[in-house]
């Protein structure tokens, strides 16, 4: 066998394998809970990702409740929605507080009148600063350190490496723990009232492979898909489906939340001028067509959505050809 077959057997077969694996078995879901009866709550649905699945659902005319914290951007979508939609609610609630994932529990239960049939967590913030910077380490000031002969090894230690710690615990309370402490919440009820009951999180293609200038929001979805690929082989015998959807560049806003920016900067609304962020958005998806994907993997209850497909590719390079995938990263972030 040439090497390119051999190359492309180890690339291709691991695809289909894997795809035709990921698809659940058993009457569609679709059919067991028809499109119009689905109880949705979506968390983190005041814009990008979120209020595109909101508009989808609608339009399906699913029982929706939508949740962030941004109560206006809410209902603003509620009274674009709620023509359409069996029916529409909205709950404010901030995902890191573990009070309001309580109330918003029980608050989406009560709209959705006691029963819920997919929850789809989408709530996220980034991160887009090269760790050295966030943590202060000063290249110049190392190349200093033959002529210091400082015995508290100051020249040694990095500026602010309190800065990286902090916009690491942020980060990892919106993208993990608050996933997490919102399954603990949910999850009895997706159980015990739903025919097919699914939660989804929405996670990305930084939960599968790192790159530069991403390494917290990599370290956060990377724990994310840790924690729901686990959860979701312990709770399968409860009937419920965690489906894990793995995004590459989605065009929206989300620049705005990264943790390691002082707001100023993060927000492109900014009167001084906005830092060059790296990373290009070449080739990114919709937000519509993301959530169509999203929706789409609920429908079949596939266990790990990865988009655009040919992204899946990445997934076996990386076994087979690091480098290459450490390139790509590398290309993609400017760091070649
Ligand atoms: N855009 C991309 O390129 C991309 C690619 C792959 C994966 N993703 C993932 O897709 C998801 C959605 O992102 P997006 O691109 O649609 O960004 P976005 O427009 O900034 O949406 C983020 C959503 O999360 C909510 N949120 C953030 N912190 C929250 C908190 N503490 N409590 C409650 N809600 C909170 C925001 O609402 P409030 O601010 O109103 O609370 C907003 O509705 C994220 O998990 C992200 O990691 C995005």
């Amino acid at each position: 066998m040439s090497t390119s077959l051999l190359l492309s057997a180890v690339v291709v077969l691991p695809i289909l394998i894997g795809t035709l694996a990921s698809r659940s078995r058993g009457p569609a879901r679709t059919t067991r809970i028809p499109i119009s009866q689905e109880r949705v709550v979506i968390i983190g649905a005041s814009s990008g990702i979120g209020s595109e699945l909101a508009r989808i659902y609608a339009r399906r005319q699913a029982h929706v409740v939508v949740v962030a914290r941004r109560l206006e951007l809410l209902q603003q979508l509620v009274q674009e929605l709620s023509p359409t939609a069996g029916s529409i609610h909205a709950v404010q609630g901030d995902v890191t507080s573990p009070e309001d994932v309580r109330r918003v529990t029980i608050e989406s239960l009560r709209a959705l009148q006691g029963g819920i049939d997919t929850l789809i967590i989408c709530a996220g913030v980034i991160s887009v600063l090269p760790f050295e910077e966030l943590a202060g380490i000063d290249p110049a000031k190392a190349a200093d350190t033959a002529e210091t002969s400082e015995l508290d090894f100051n020249h040694l230690l990095p500026m602010s490496s309190r800065a990286a710690l902090d916009a690491s615990i942020k980060i990892m309370n919106v993208n993990y723990h608050a996933p997490l402490n919102l399954a603990g919440h949910f999850l009895p009820a997706l159980a015990r009232t739903s025919a097919a009951g699914n939660l989804i999180v929405v996670s990305s293609m930084a939960g599968k492979v790192g790159a530069p200038t991403r390494s917290i929001y990599c370290a956060s979805k990377h724990a994310a898909q840790g924690f729901f690929e686990s959860l979701g082989m312990e709770v399968e015998r409860t009937g419920v489906h965690v489906g894990i959807v793995s995004p590459g560049t989605v065009i929206t806003d989300i620049r705005q939340s990264a943790v390691d920016l002082p707001k100023t900067e993060s927000s492109s609304s900014s009167s001084t001028e906005p830092r060059k962020i790296a990373g290009t958005k070449k080739g990114a998806m919709t937000a519509k067509a993301c959530a169509e994907g999203i929706i789409k993997g609920s429908d079949l209850r596939q266990h790990d959505v990865i988009m655009p497909w040919f992204y899946r590719a990445s997934l076996a390079l990386k076994l087979v050809a690091p480098g290459l995938v450490r390139w790509l990263a590398k290309k993609k972030y400017g760091y070649l």
